[in-house]
């Protein structure tokens, strides 16, 4: 539980896990000792099928086509890698996170100059009339956040699904700081790919996330360069191994028990509280966050907040100085590090840039705490 003095908004790194699902964990621990070894051989049969379709439901996904495994950047490498870029064209959207740029620059052959950012307009949002432009035969791929880690900003991922893109070209949408406060729907964003970790917004488990692949990119794919039998399957005539042709090809071979059981728990939490309750409280502690920044002199970085993140630019303060600031007054916010959206020139270089993510166990308080704590 969030100890009193410590004021915790720092959700959209780790998100804070919810007293409700600590229970969770704590009453299937207390069980499998009780019954043991009888609930160790339950355990090892856990029913990973049935986390499987709540998720695949919550993204609008068929369920064949969502896969497990550790981390967001994991999953984004293993399809990404499956996929033949090189020497094509790669459209990017700006605040892509960094280790998927590097990934693409590793990947997608020489030379690199073939990434190319997706056009925007002057608040930072697509243009689409300039993208339908830029997407042509020789585009490998489009990639794009749903909302954005420094910004917070939320793009317009559904127009830009909807543009006209060669069959070969997948939308690929890392959905990171989407899953568990945006609503996802995979058919509606029109996208191929999804990745998105279980620890941030949804408050779920570390070292978990999702992948959706629609069955269209799953057949353009070359075979999953970091195979586990999982995900492959034994052809008698051949004698050799092939993936499986779904998304779970790249499931990985074991998923830990307790984080299904902190996933389920999660998982029922948000559909207690609701999407959109937990929007609406979002959205009045960022403005406010907004609201008071502008009063102090210090800058947003978008007209509105898109999302749970709210982004001030402090012109004045070095990163450590604001850091400390916080440490003083016992808040867990994020100094960001611009290097984490590389390709992202609308971010300011001097000064700091301080992300204050709340989320549900936050109030105006504790907002009202941490704009108090920059004085
Ligand atoms: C937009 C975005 N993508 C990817 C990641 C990396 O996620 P993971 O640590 O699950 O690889 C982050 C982490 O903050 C992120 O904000």
């Amino acid at each position: 539980m969030q100890p009193s003095d410590l004021c915790y908004l720092n959700n959209a790194s780790v998100g804070l896990q919810s007293p409700t699902v600590s229970a969770h964990l704590r009453e299937w621990l207390e069980a499998e000792m009780a019954a043991y070894p009888r609930q160790r051989l339950e355990s090892a049969i856990w029913d990973l099928p049935t986390k499987r379709t709540r998720l695949a439901t919550m993204i609008g996904a068929p369920e064949a086509q969502v896969a497990f495994g550790a981390s967001t950047s994991q999953l984004m490498a293993q399809v990404v890698g499956s996929l033949n870029l090189a020497g094509r064209r790669l459209l990017i959207a700006p605040g892509e996170w960094a280790s998927n740029v590097v990934l693409l620059r590793r990947l997608g052959g020489a030379p690199t100059r073939n990434i190319e950012l997706l056009a925007t307009d002057a608040n930072g949002q697509f243009d689409p009339a300039a993208i339908a432009n830029q997407i042509g035969e020789d585009v490998a791929a489009i990639l794009t956040p749903l909302v954005t880690s420094i910004e917070g900003r939320r793009y317009d991922v559904e127009t830009l699904g909807n543009l006209p893109r060669p069959a070969h070209c997948p939308l690929i949408v890392d959905a990171a700081q989407g899953l568990g406060q945006s609503d996802i729907d995979v058919r509606r964003f029109g996208c191929d790919v999804l990745v998105a970790t279980t620890r941030k917004w949804l408050r779920g488990p570390r070292g978990m996330a999702l992948l959706y692949v629609s069955q269209l990119a799953t057949a353009m794919m070359q075979p999953n360069p970091a195979p586990e039998l999982a995900g492959l399957r034994l052809n008698l005539e051949t004698q050799r191994f092939d993936d499986l042709p779904q998304a779970r090809r790249f499931d990985a071979s074991d998923v830990s028990v307790m984080n299904q059981v902190a996933l389920t728990a999660a998982i029922g939490e948000l559909q207690q509280i609701t999407l959109e309750q937990l929007q609406g409280h979002l959205t009045t502690l960022t403005e406010r966050v907004y609201e008071l920044a502008r009063d102090r002199g210090f800058r947003p970085l978008l007209q509105h907040p898109e999302s749970g993140i709210a982004t001030i630019h402090l012109p004045d303060a070095t990163p450590l100085r604001t850091r400390q600031k916080l440490d003083a007054a016992s808040i867990v916010a994020k100094v960001c590090d611009t290097a984490a959206e590389p390709l992202n020139i609308r971010l300011p270089a001097t000064g700091s840039l301080l992300r204050i993510s709340p989320h549900w166990h936050n109030t105006l308080d504790d907002i009202d705490r941490v704009m108090a704590a920059l004085d």
